[in-house]
């Protein structure tokens, strides 16, 4: 919930689980400012006498107050989708409920696709923010859902939950497109399990779902907590659970954390961030990913794309390497191209990674590709730059705010920085 001034007046901006509301921000009753007040249930309290009003309405549901709030009208705005029509017998089969299926889902019908979209899931979820479950230990999963039931209903896309893909024959018909992404049936994608004595004792966890981030929560309060690697998730583990846990190790092969990502010089700036209760020390292991889609996303069967996590793309950043990279804002591009090639669009992949974290309330940004940087140049507290023979190719920050985002505009525009213009 926020205040914002619109013309020169003030408004309440609440957003309850899926639903917007945006409202006069003082309470009419003695004028007290609403966004210090509390949120219940489909209603706000004020923080200074009492008084409830509806969210939906601006209703008066507690005393004492005799007017009513003003409410204004909200509209969610979302792409014109087109409209399913039963005669069209074609289906696009996404696997995985994830953001890469789910954006390509909601692009197909954005774009006139009037066919069938299924989405497969094991999980007995609609699509939800991953992102969070590592930042807000615990959430409930529906207070992360991304689209609603009824969003999905009001646009035909079918979820399936509680199915699990074991097979996969890739022979769509003529009338069907089938998009991948991350399956736990491929070895790839089954989470990388510890590989040493002790690794299936009952309390060994692994972050993968809401009900992993709630079963971590519970195990880890109050008891002393491992957690094996010192990169983006492992840290932000660590630092959601700073206060709850009795004490937290983090466990990392490399000297520093983020080392693998972003280098030893951030892991060092990453490590005064941290409190004092995350000690880094080592051993684990790396995999490494196999290349499946190309930049129409598009995989050796004509009508099997693949997207999210699962592909790997050529990098313009690196000379048109093809490099896998596991960022929520990536799958989102993955699935967008799929979606249009699956319309013969011949639309080609064209972005920026763009990824961030948390440590300890500071927010960490990181845009492009450092994969075998050469060299580094580090400025300030942390604005890092990776280069690789010379040019600019990632660059990162700390509470640096809105730096990456303006390399990251430079990066897209195919403009080229050069070490010395970063240093
Ligand atoms: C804890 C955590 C925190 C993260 N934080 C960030 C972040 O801050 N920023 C960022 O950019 N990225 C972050 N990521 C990475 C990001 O979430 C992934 O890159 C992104 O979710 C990949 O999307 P996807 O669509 O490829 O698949 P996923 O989101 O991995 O979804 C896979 C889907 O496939 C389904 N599935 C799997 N196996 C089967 C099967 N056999 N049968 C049927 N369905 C199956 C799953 O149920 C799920 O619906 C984080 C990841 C995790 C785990
Ligand atoms: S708040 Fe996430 S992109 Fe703007």
């Amino acid at each position: 919930m926020r205040e914002v001034e619109v013309a020169g007046h003030p408004v309440l901006l609440v957003r309850d689980h899926l639903q917007f509301s945006a409202l006069g921000s003082r309470c009419t009753h003695a004028g007290a400012p609403l966004s210090k007040g509390y949120l219940g249930q489909g209603r706000i309290r004020c923080p200074w006498h009492g008084a409830c009003f509806s969210l939906k309405t601006g209703d008066i549901e507690e005393y004492p107050t005799l007017d009513c709030l003003t409410s204004f009208k909200v509209s969610h705005r979302v792409k014109p989708m087109s409209k399913r029509n039963p005669i069209n017998s074609q289906t696009a089969l996404l696997l995985g409920a994830g953001p890469a299926a789910l954006t390509c889902a909601e692009i197909l019908r954005q774009e006139g696709f009037t066919g069938r979209i299924v989405m497969v899931t094991r999980e007995n979820h609609l699509p939800y923010d991953k992102t969070k479950l590592s930042k807000a230990l615990g959430a409930k999963a529906t207070d992360i859902y991304l689209r609603s039931q009824s969003f999905l209903d009001a646009h035909s896309i079918e979820v399936w939950m509680e199915k699990e893909v074991s097979v996969l024959n890739a022979a769509p018909t003529i009338s069907q497109a089938i998009l991948l992404s991350p399956l736990s049936s491929w070895p790839r994608f089954s989470p990388r399990r510890l590989q040493c004595p002790g690794a299936n004792l009952q309390n060994v966890c692994v972050l993968l779902t809401p009900e992993d981030s709630s079963r971590i929560l519970r195990l880890a309060t109050g008891k002393r907590v491992a957690i094996v690697g010192a990169s983006f998730i492992g840290m932000e583990v660590a630092a959601s659970l700073v206060g709850k846990a009795a004490c937290i190790e983090v466990i990392e092969r490399a000297e520093c954390p983020y080392q693998a990502a972003l280098g030893c010089q951030v892991g060092q700036v990453a490590m005064k961030v941290s409190s004092p209760g995350m000690e880094p020390e080592g051993f684990l292991e790396r995999e490494e990913g196999g290349a499946r889609g190309q930049r129409f996303m598009q995989t050796s069967a004509p009508s099997v794309f693949a997207a999210g996590d699962v592909a790997s793309f050529p990098v313009a950043l690196l000379g048109g390497k093809n490099i896998d990279i596991c960022h929520w804002q990536i799958a989102q591009a993955h699935g967008r191209v799929a979606a249009l090639n699956m319309l013969q669009r011949q639309e080609r992949l064209h972005t920026v990674p763009f990824f961030w974290t948390k440590l300890q309330a500071k927010s960490i940004r990181y845009a492009g590709c450092g994969i075998g940087y050469t060299e580094t140049v580090l400025k300030g507290d942390l604005i890092k730059s990776s280069a690789w023979d010379g040019i600019v190719t990632a660059v990162a920050s700390l509470n640096f705010d809105p730096m990456v985002a303006m390399v990251a505009e430079i990066l897209y525009s195919g403009k080229i920085i050069t070490k010395d213009e970063a240093e």
